[in-house]
Formats: structure tokens, C-alpha cells, sequence
């Protein structure tokens, strides 16, 4: 949990692109001031369902043709991402480089992925993609050693305005999704989960996070990249809570666990990488691995956030030329799609000003 404390300890959340965003857009001002402030409660623009720049909207189209334009996207956008990304992150207190090299040299974590790699396991199309700007999308060391740093930019990029660490950031962001996952399972399950999957758990973030907020469950981080969960076993050695912790390579679709055996099924940051079908098809394997009133809880971008609703075009267009299913993201009703797939109790909550989180139980 503490492995970014050393390098975070002075950061200024300063990143310029969202506060541009947020100044921009003054005729949502009066919305905007319930959702932007200093610790950012979160709020939504209710007549808006999702951004411009993504679906079928004229804006979405001529983003998309500026993406496909192959010499623009490999030659000038795909480089300016990765600079963007990183200076950004560096300049915010993020030791992107030396984490990823530190990670990089590490024999430890060579050897957690001989451990975990599970040669049988089939890899969707969708995932032999690239994807975030890597060309082998998460199956490679690049996107490994780099997932860590980019989280915690990610979580920074959350409160622009505030003065705060990397790691307070990235409390702050976790903190609102387990608290959210809390009250529905108090409301709802009514007794304590004895096992949680963590669905694309990635370099195991979201899983210690939520493993905390469960001391006594245990806690199966399942992801499709052996590269992600080798830094996730890595990172995890001799952490609190370890002993509860498993790590798993596999497919959310298909996760091979047994019928009603699960108490909470978590995607956190995950259906924004996949296309409607897929989505579909993790509900439907949650659905089956869970027990009866067994609970659904995903985060992701807030398609009704107007922070997300007005990013910058530079961002909006970058974003968009490194994640191939946002138009479908950002346009599936996924409280429907879960009602489809035998929840109830299904609601949304803005758990911080850029994203949503969405919960529901398995029907008894
Ligand atoms: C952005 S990361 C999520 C990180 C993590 N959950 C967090 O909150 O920090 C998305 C992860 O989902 C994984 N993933 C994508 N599709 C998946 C699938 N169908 N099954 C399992 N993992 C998947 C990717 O390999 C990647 O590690």
C-alpha cells in the first residue's frame, strides 16, 4: 500500500489540463461549484448523459477520423501522450521513471511471473489490442512497471486543485468506492463478505484497498495480464493482510470459480478497456460466481461528470486514440445491463468528480 510514499511526499496536484477544463466551461458553473471544489464532492450535469467526444455525436466522429489517421496518431499524438503522461506525473511528485525502472530490474518480480503465468489461458481478441499507448496493450513488461505510476497520476488528476500527495490522492479516490461498496453490502447483505474477487485487479491497487476495508475476507485479484499481477505478488510480499491475498491469472468472463461462491465481485477501472459484449459477459460470469443477495460493485469514468464532459480537446482526443471502446463505454447503460443480469438494488453513485460508482446485488 505505501510503495509510492517515498516519492510522493511533496506533491502539488497542480495539473494544468483540468483546471483549464474547469475554467472553460462557465455556463456549468453553478454545477460545476457543487463538484469541483477544494475536496471535490462529487455531482453530475443531469441533463447530459455523456461527453460529445464520445458515441455518435458529429465532435465524437471527427475525433475518431483524427485517431485512424495513422501517420498523425503513431508520428505526433502517441509520443505527445507519453511525454504528457510522464512529465505530468514526474512534475507532481511521481517518481514515474525510476518506479518503472526499479520494477524493471527486479528479479523477484521475473519470478512471480514464472509462478503466475497460466499458459492455458486464452486471451479474448479484444485484449491483443494495443492499448494506453503500448503496443501489446497490458500483456507486456512496459505496461507493468508503468501501471503503478500512471494509477497514481490518474488519482491526482481527480483534485487538480488541491494540495495533496500522490498517496492522499489515491486514499481519497479508494476510500470513496470502498465506502460506497461498505454502505450497500450494510444495507443490503447485512453480514460480513467471506470472499472478494477483484476483477482486473492490474498491479493489485484497488485489491489492498479493498482487502483494508474487508480485514476479515479473503481476497482473489484476478487479471489477464501474468506481467500486471507478477508487480501485483511482488508489491504485496510482507504487506499487512498478505496472508488473505491470492493472486490469480485468468479471465473475468470466464474465471473458472465455482457456482455462488463469491460475496462481492469488484471491477475498479476495468470496463472502460472493454467492449459492450465483454461487459456484458463479466456481469454474467459475476452473476454466476456469486452467492444469492452476493454484490456487484464497478467504478469507472462518469460519462455525467462535467469534468469529464469538458475535457480539454487535447486530452479528450488522446484519451480517446488510446482506449478503442470509449464510444462504447461512455454509451452503454450499465445499471440496465445489470438489472438484465439478474440484480436488483442497482444504483450509481458519483463517489469523486470524475467517476461514477455503480452496485447492485444478485437477486435471492
Ligand atoms: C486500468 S486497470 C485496473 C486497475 C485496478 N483495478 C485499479 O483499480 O487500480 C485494468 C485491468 O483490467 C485487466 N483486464 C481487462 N480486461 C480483463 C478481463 N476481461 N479479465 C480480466 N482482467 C481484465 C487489464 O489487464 C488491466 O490490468
Amino acid at each position: 500500500m505505501t510503495a509510492v510514499m517515498s516519492f510522493a511526499t511533496s506533491t502539488r496536484a497542480t495539473l494544468g489540463a483540468d483546471v483549464a477544463a474547469s475554467r472553460r466551461s462557465g455556463r456549468r458553473v453553478a454545477r460545476r461549484s457543487a463538484i469541483g471544489g477544494a475536496s471535490g464532492s462529487a455531482g453530475t450535469a443531469d441533463d447530459k448523459v455523456k461527453p460529445d467526444w464520445a458515441g455518435d455525436d458529429l465532435l465524437s466522429k471527427v475525433v475518431d477520423a483524427a485517431i485512424s489517421n495513422k501517420v498523425l496518431y503513431e508520428g505526433i499524438m502517441k509520443p505527445m501522450a507519453r511525454r504528457t503522461l510522464i512529465n505530468t506525473a514526474e512534475k507532481n511528485g511521481v517518481a514515474w521513471r525510476d518506479i518503472a525502472e526499479e520494477l524493471g530490474n527486479e528479479p523477484a518480480v521475473k519470478q512471480a511471473f514464472a509462478e503466475i503465468e497460466n499458459k492455458s489461458v486464452e486471451y479474448p481478441e479484444y485484449y491483443l489490442q494495443p492499448f494506453h499507448a503500448y503496443a501489446e496493450g497490458n500483456l507486456c513488461w512496459q505496461a507493468a512497471v508503468e501501471a503503478e505510476p500512471a494509477t497514481y497520476s490518474m488519482a491526482l488528476r481527480v483534485w487538480p486543485k488541491d494540495r495533496i500527495t500522490a498517496d492522499t490522492a489515491q486514499k481519497r479516490l479508494r476510500d470513496s468506492y470502498t465506502g460506497a461498496l461498505r454502505a450497500h453490502v450494510d444495507e443490503f447483505y447485512g453480514k460480513e463478505p467471506d470472499t472478494i474477487v477483484d476483477v482486473g485487479c492490474s498491479v493489485g491497487i484497488s485489491t489492498r484497498y479493498i482487502s483494508d476495508a474487508f480485514p476479515n475476507s479473503k481476497m482473489v485479484g484476478l487479471d489477464l495480464s501474468p506481467y500486471m499481477l507478477a508487480v501485483a505478488k511482488h508489491r504485496d510480499a510482507g504487506e499487512p493482510g498478505s496472508e488473505r491475498r491470492t493472486w490469480v491469472h485468468g479471465k473475468g468472463e470466464d474465471t473458472k470459480m465455482a457456482d455462488n461462491s463469491v460475496d462481492i465481485v469488484s471491477l475498479a477501472f476495468v470496463i472502460h478497456e472493454c467492449p459492450e459484449y465483454a461487459t456484458r459477459a463479466l456481469m454474467t460470469e459475476a452473476a454466476r460466481i456469486l452467492k444469492p443477495g452476493g454484490v456487484f460493485v464497478m467504478t469507472d469514468n462518469n460519462p455525467k461528470s462535467p469534468v469529464i464532459q469538458n475535457l480539454p480537446p487535447a486530452l479528450f482526443t488522446l484519451m480517446k486514440s488510446t482506449e478503442p471502446h470509449s464510444n462504447e463505454y461512455y454509451t452503454i447503460d450499465i445499471e440496465g445491463m445489470l438489472r438484465e443480469c439478474g440484480f436488483e438494488h442497482v444504483h450509481t453513485e458519483n463517489t469523486d468528480p470524475r467517476h461514477r460508482t455503480v452496485l447492485g446485488s444478485l437477486k435471492k
